[in-house]
C-alpha cells in the first residue's frame, strides 16, 4: 500500500515535472530535483538591492517587527548615516489625516575597526487591530514614507498567513527567495525568520558593512511587513583574535525583540501572540540546560499558551532536531533531549528550524521514551507531537547541503537539497494549509504541501505517507 502510493506520486512527479525523480526507501520521500549545485556568489556591493536611498541622512535599512505581546504595537528600526537625526515615527491611519508621533531611542557599536552608522529603535504603541498605517521616518532630514499592517485581534478562528524564510544571506539566490516570496500569490502577511541573516562573518573581521547591505537588501519586505526574529549561529559574532567576545552584538544592537512582553530577561527567547498562533523563539546558541533561564522560561510559557484563544502552537528555533542531512547532523540533539518531552505534552503543531542549507520535513515523531537503560531509542510515530520543518535554504553564500544520510530514516517525510521559502496559511481553529515553494529562475514551485490539523482542537493523522 505504502509502496503504491510513493510510486504513483513519483509517476505523477515525472509527468508534470520532467526530469524529477524520487529515490524509495524506508522512509519518506528524498527528491532528486537539481536545479543548480553552484554555490551562489554574494550580491556585488553596487548590486541595485544594496542603492543607498538619496538625500541627506536619509533612513536606510528600515525594519518593523512586533512589539508587544498581541500585536498592536509595533517596532521600527532604521538606520542614519550622516549625522544622529531624529527618532521620531510619524504615524497615521491609512484614512486619517490625523499625525501622531511616536519617540524612539538612537545608538551606535563598533566592532573591531568599523563603526555603525546611527541605529534608531522606536515603539509605536496602541496601534487599532486590523487597520492600516502609514509611518514617517527621518524627522527634520529627508524623510520616507511607508506603510503597515496591524493584525486582527488575536482570537481562535482568526485566518492568517505566516511566510517562513531561514538562512537567507544575500547572494543572488538569496534575491531569488526574498522575490519569490513577494510574488507568491499566497501573500504571507509576516514572516517567521528562522535565523543566520547576514552573513557578514563569512567576511575578514566580519565586516559590518555587509549587516548594512543587507538590511538595505530585505528592506523592500521587512519595511512593510514584520519579520519575527530568531538568532542563529551566524549571529554570534564571537572572533576573540580581534577582541570580540560579546556574543551577538552586531545582531542585538539592530534587531529589537518585544522580549520584557512575554517576561524573557534576554532578547534571544521570547514569544507572541499573532492571530491565532502562539509563537515560542528559542534561542539554540544561549543555555536550555535545567535551571538556566531559557529552560525555566520555556517550562513556564508552555503553561501560559491558552488554546481557547491561540488554536496554533508554532516554535521557532534555528537548529533543528531531526535533520537527516550529513550537514549539521545531530547538532540540536542536546536541546531536543531537554525540551522535547514538554513540546509533545503541550501538544505544539509545528517546529520551523534553519541550519541546514536543505528543506526537510518530518511525520509527526517523538523519541522521548528512551531512559538510558530502557533501549527504546528510535523515533516513533507521536499524534501528540510537532511536524518538525527545516528551512535553512534561503541562499546564503555556503551554498546548499546536498549530502543526505541513506537510507532515509521513518520520521524523515520529505527532503530536497533546493532553496526556497515556506508559507502557512492558518485558516480557522483547525485547519492550516502547509507548503514549500522550492525556488524556479523566474518564479517558485510549490513543491511540496499539506494539510495540518491542529493537535489540540483536531487531533487527526495528518500525514502524508500513511502506513
Ligand atoms: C477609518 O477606518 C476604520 C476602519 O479601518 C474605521 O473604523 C473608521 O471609522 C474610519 N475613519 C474614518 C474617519 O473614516
Ligand atoms: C579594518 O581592518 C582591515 C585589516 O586591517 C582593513 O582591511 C579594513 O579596510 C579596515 N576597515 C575599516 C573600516 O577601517
Ligand atoms: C537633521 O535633523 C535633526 C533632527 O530633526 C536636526 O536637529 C538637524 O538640524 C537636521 N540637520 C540638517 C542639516 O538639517
Ligand atoms: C533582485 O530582485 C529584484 C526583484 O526581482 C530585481 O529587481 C533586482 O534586479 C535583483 N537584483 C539582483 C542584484 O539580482
Ligand atoms: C482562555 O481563552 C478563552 C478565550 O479567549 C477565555 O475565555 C478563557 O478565560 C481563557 N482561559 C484562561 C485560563 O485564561
Ligand atoms: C556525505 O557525508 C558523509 C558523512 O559526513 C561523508 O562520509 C561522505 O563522504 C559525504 N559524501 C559526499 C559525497 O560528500
Ligand atoms: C476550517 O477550514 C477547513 C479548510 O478550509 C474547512 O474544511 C473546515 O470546514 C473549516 N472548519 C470550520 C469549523 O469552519
Ligand atoms: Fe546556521
Amino acid at each position: 500500500m505504502k509502496f503504491y502510493r510513493h510510486f504513483s506520486f513519483a509517476f505523477l512527479w515525472v509527468l508534470i515535472g520532467g526530469s524529477e525523480t524520487f529515490l524509495l526507501s524506508k522512509g519518506g520521500i528524498t527528491s532528486t530535483f537539481i536545479r543548480n549545485e553552484e554555490k551562489s556568489l554574494d550580491m556585488p556591493l553596487e548590486s541595485d538591492v544594496f542603492r543607498i536611498p538619496s538625500g541627506y541622512n536619509a533612513p536606510q535599512q528600515v525594519h518593523i517587527t512586533q512589539g508587544d505581546h498581541v500585536g498592536k504595537a509595533v517596532i521600527v528600526s532604521w538606520v542614519t548615516e550622516d549625522e544622529p537625526g531624529s527618532s521620531t515615527v510619524l504615524y497615521w491611519r491609512h484614512n486619517s489625516s490625523n499625525k501622531q508621533t511616536a519617540n524612539g531611542k538612537v545608538s551606535t557599536y563598533t566592532y573591531y575597526n568599523y563603526t555603525s552608522g546611527y541605529i534608531h529603535h522606536c515603539t509605536i504603541h496602541n496601534l487599532e487591530f486590523n487597520t492600516k498605517y502609514y509611518y514617517k521616518v527621518g524627522i527634520g532630514n529627508t524623510t520616507r514614507t511607508f506603510w503597515l499592517m496591524i493584525p486582527p485581534k488575536v482570537g481562535p478562528n482568526v485566518p492568517y498567513t505566516f511566510g517562513i524564510i531561514g538562512d537567507l544571506g544575500q547572494t543572488f539566490d538569496s534575491n531569488r527567495t526574498l522575490s519569490n516570496y513577494e510574488m507568491n500569490p499566497v501573500k504571507g502577511e509576516t514572516v517567521l525568520f528562522l535565523g543566520d541573516l547576514s552573513y557578514a562573518d563569512e567576511y575578514p573581521f566580519h565586516d559590518n558593512a555587509r549587516w548594512d547591505t543587507w538590511g538595505r537588501f530585505v528592506e523592500r519586505s521587512v519595511a512593510y511587513q514584520p519579520w519575527i526574529w530568531t538568532s542563529g549561529n551566524h549571529e554570534l559574532d564571537y572572533e576573540p583574535k580581534i577582541g570580540e567576545t560579546k556574543l551577538f552584538k552586531p545582531f542585538l544592537n539592530r534587531y529589537h525583540v518585544p522580549f520584557k512582553a512575554s517576561k524573557s530577561t534576554q532578547p534571544l527567547w521570547y514569544s507572541i501572540k499573532r492571530a491565532s498562533a502562539y509563537i515560542i523563539i528559542l534561542s539554540s546558541y544561549s543555555a536550555y540546560g535545567k535551571s538556566t533561564p531559557q529552560y525555566k522560561w520555556v517550562r513556564k510559557e508552555l503553561r501560559k499558551v491558552n488554546r481557547s484563544e491561540t488554536p496554533w502552537l508554532i516554535v521557532l528555533m534555528h537548529s533543528p532536531w531531526y535533520n537527516s542531512n550529513n550537514a549539521h547532523f545531530m547538532e540540536g540533539e542536546t536541546m531536543r533531549v531537554v525540551f522535547e518531552p514538554f513540546f509533545v505534552q503541550s501538544k505544539v503543531d509545528i517546529v520551523f528550524a534553519g541550519h541546514v542549507h536543505a528543506y526537510e520535513r518530518s511525520e509527526r515523531v517523538s523519541n522521548i521514551a528512551y531512559n538510558i537503560v530502557n533501549g527504546r531509542c528510535t523515533p516513533v510515530k507521536d499524534q501528540s507531537a510537532p511536524v518538525y520543518i527545516t528551512i535553512g535554504d534561503g541562499g546564503n553564500i555556503q551554498g546548499l547541503a546536498s549530502n543526505f544520510t541513506e537510507p532515509q530514516p521513518a520520521y524523515s517525510a520529505f527532503r530536497e537539497a533546493s532553496f526556497g521559502h515556506a508559507t502557512l496559511e492558518i485558516m480557522n481553529q483547525t485547519h492550516a494549509f502547509y507548503a514549500w515553494h522550492r525556488n524556479g529562475d523566474e518564479y517558485s514551485v510549490q513543491a511540496d504541501s499539506l494539510w495540518l490539523y491542529n493537535r489540540y482542537w483536531y487531533p487527526m493523522d495528518d500525514s502524508t505517507a500513511k502506513s
